[in-house]
């Protein structure tokens, strides 16, 4: 990593430290503040030195076109405790682009299409719980969702009690990643046994064998279902090798990581907008009265458009970030090699020269045009995009059809974005009311009003 700021673009000389601060704080507006002042490319100083940001459609583009061999990961150890060494989000070069092939057949086409059923029973699943007037922390609802899902298409865990099993498992050891382990090797230490870290440990280690015995079993019996961990299991790199147990086992947990929350939060604040716009929602309704198989709704034009706004206007991942290994040109400068440079997701997606009043929530305007991957880019871009952007879009519009098409809301309050770790999700969680089903126009969502155990 080079450290002389002057073949850089221009930027503010904050103090690493303050920048990490103000970013953690609220990454919107950290970086509107540079750009307004330095225009896009910039440059801030972080802890692993400068880094330059980019909040231009034309230079994302650059950066998301680059040779995919001129570009490594940035910060992605951080991860590593929790996905592993050989986890796709942290390898680079021929290795990710080898993983990711064997990875990508289940998250597209028809093999995608495949877990419709699963995502909306999910839905209806989480719903049985409910009773009229219930209060809702509405993304605990939908974490519930996502992570039945997960376990169901991912790790092909089927009947409910093992999901309740599975979801103990992974809960305990996501919420046992104490952030200061995460970001700070020194903190990677357990005295006597003892301590965050150590509590981590265990609950990783409780998972892992979790993990590994349901491998051996699957593939003792020889008992391969639909489910993604399966497909892995039997898909073969060019040379013909299997995956090993430790690399299914960490692309199961980056599966698990990337796709768990970050889908609940997005379905939380569709549900808030939503319902924050009641003449939207009930464009929204009328639309998906007209459409009852998984696939019709998920052509359904004014539902994509309600999940792109939601997405434009809070995308769950501010920024990506890649590291060159080559020079690289990002609008009138050549960085060069070793220098980070980020795509700021957010600052792109609230330019008023791209989206008018870019504040508001107007699903409407994904009507009126065709936006470039490089304007809206809530799955980031290039060799790294997200590989279940696809599933994710599926799940928002399937589960959106079914809450909203067969039951009622109220929102309870006021919200904005806070950053949780690697994501940027609702502060108080998207509060609503259940007020119960609506007139039966959806005969799909009416069989699972059996209460299932908390
Ligand atoms: C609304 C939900 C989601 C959002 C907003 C989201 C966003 C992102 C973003 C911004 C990236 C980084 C892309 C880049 O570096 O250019 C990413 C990567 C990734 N996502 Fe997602 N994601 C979502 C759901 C999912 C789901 C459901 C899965 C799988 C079950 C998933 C799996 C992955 C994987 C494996 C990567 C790493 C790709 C690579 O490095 O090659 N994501 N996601």
């Amino acid at each position: 990593m080079t450290s002389d700021r002057r073949a850089l673009p221009p930027g503010p000389n904050t103090p690493a430290v303050l920048v990490t601060l103000q970013y953690m704080r609220d990454a919107y507006r950290f970086y509107r503040k540079q750009y307004e002042r330095y225009g896009s490319p910039f440059t801030v100083n972080t802890l692993r030195g400068p880094l330059v940001v980019v909040a231009d459609p034309e230079q994302a583009k650059q950066v998301f076109t680059t040779n995919p061999d001129e570009l490594d990961t940035w910060g992605a150890d951080a991860l590593d405790p929790v996905v592993g060494p050989t986890s796709l989000l942290l390898v680079a070069g021929a290795r990710h682009r080898r993983d990711r092939k064997l990875l990508t057949p289940p998250f597209h086409g028809a093999r995608m299409k495949a877990y419709g059923a699963v995502m909306r029973e999910a839905a209806q699943h989480e719903v049985a719980r409910w009773m009229p007037g219930d209060e809702l922390n509405f993304l605990r609802s939908a974490q519930h969702v996502s992570l039945e899902v997960i376990l169901r298409a991912v790790f092909g865990v089927q009947d409910g009690r093992a999901v309740l099993a599975w979801s103990a498992a992974i809960t305990s050891m996501i919420e046992s990643a104490h952030p200061a382990g995460m970001f700070f090797r020194a903190a990677r230490v357990a005295p006597f046994g003892l301590g965050p870290w150590a509590k981590f440990l265990a609950a990783r280690a409780a998972l892992d064998a979790m993990i590994y015995e349901e491998i051996h079993e699957r593939r003792a019996a020889q008992r391969f279902g639909d489910d993604i961990l399966s497909l892995m299991m039997q898909a073969r790199y060019d040379d013909g090798a299997a995956m090993s147990d430790a690399e299914l086992r960490d692309e199961l947990l980056t599966l698990l990581l990337a796709g768990h929350e970050t889908t609940a939060i997005s379905l939380s604040w569709a549900m808030w907008w939503l319902h924050q716009h009641p003449a939207k929602l009930e464009r929204l309704r009328d639309e998906l009265a007209t459409a009852t198989e998984s696939e019709a709704i998920a052509q359904l034009p004014y539902l994509e458009a309600v999940c792109n706004e939601t997405l434009r206007l809070y995308p769950i991942v501010s920024d990506v970030v890649r590291t060159a290994r080559a020079p690289l040109t990002v609008g009138a400068y050549t960085l060069p090699a070793g220098v980070a440079v980020a795509v700021s997701i957010v600052t792109i997606h609230e330019r008023a020269d791209l989206f008018e009043r870019p504040a508001a929530f107007e699903p409407e305007r994904f009507l009126q045009k065709k936006h470039s991957p490089f304007e809206h880019l809530p799955f980031g871009g290039g060799h790294r995009r997200c590989l279940g952007a696809a599933f994710a879009m599926y799940e928002m519009k399937l589960v959106l059809a079914e809450l909203l098409g067969a039951h009622r809301f109220e929102s309870l309050g006021q919200e904005r974005p806070v950053r949780r770790g690697v994501t940027l999700g609702p502060a108080e969680g998207v509060r609503l009311r259940y007020l119960g089903p609506r007139a039966p126009s959806r005969p799909s969502s009416e069989n699972a009003k059996e209460r299932r155990p908390h």
